[in-house]
């Protein structure tokens, strides 16, 4: 007869995992819905900064990507599912990314915007996480420089 040894799936305790669901899981669906948004914007972008603003667009894509990946993971790290199916990112979020071309201007205008709706779910996040876990507040701290980094070399191209 074999033995199975059981062991638990995470070390963090439960309110660590619930509070980190919590606090991240606006998160990730702000960063999946600013990938795909910035992507329209990256497909639709017209005037005089076109290719620099297109291949900015596929940066700020990537960065939210990876930056989506790293909350939901933490998430799940502790134990807890994640809902980031498509139906699920559309009800929580919105976004003022125009349907179809628009200049750069008005492009940037709009996925800035919607960064910052991010980025003040993050800080909520780094807020929250303080005495909840430290190591997902930390990952929400990565998460908002990026997002600042990011905000920053699209938003100079409007800055005087
Ligand atoms: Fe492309």
């Amino acid at each position: 007869m074999s033995k199975t040894q059981t062991i638990p799936m995470t070390a963090a305790g439960p309110e660590a995992a619930a509070g980190t669901a919590q606090f991240l899981t606006p998160v990730v669906l702000g960063l999946q819905a600013l990938a795909v948004n910035g992507k329209q914007a990256h497909w639709n972008v017209r005037g005089a900064n076109f290719i620099a603003i297109h291949e900015l667009l596929d940066q700020v894509v990537a960065s939210a990507q990876a930056s989506a990946d790293l909350a939901a993971e933490r998430i799940v790290a502790l134990g807890l599912p994640v809902d980031a199916r498509v139906s699920t990112v559309a009800a929580k979020t919105s976004s003022g990314v125009p349907a179809g071309f628009a200049q750069w201007q008005d492009e940037i205008t709009a996925v800035v915007a919607d960064m910052d709706v991010v980025i003040a779910d993050v800080q909520a996040a780094i807020d929250g996480l303080d005495e909840v876990d430290l190591t997902s507040q930390d990952v929400a701290i990565a998460i908002k420089a990026d997002l600042e980094k990011q905000r920053w070399f699209l938003s100079a191209h409007l800055a005087a």
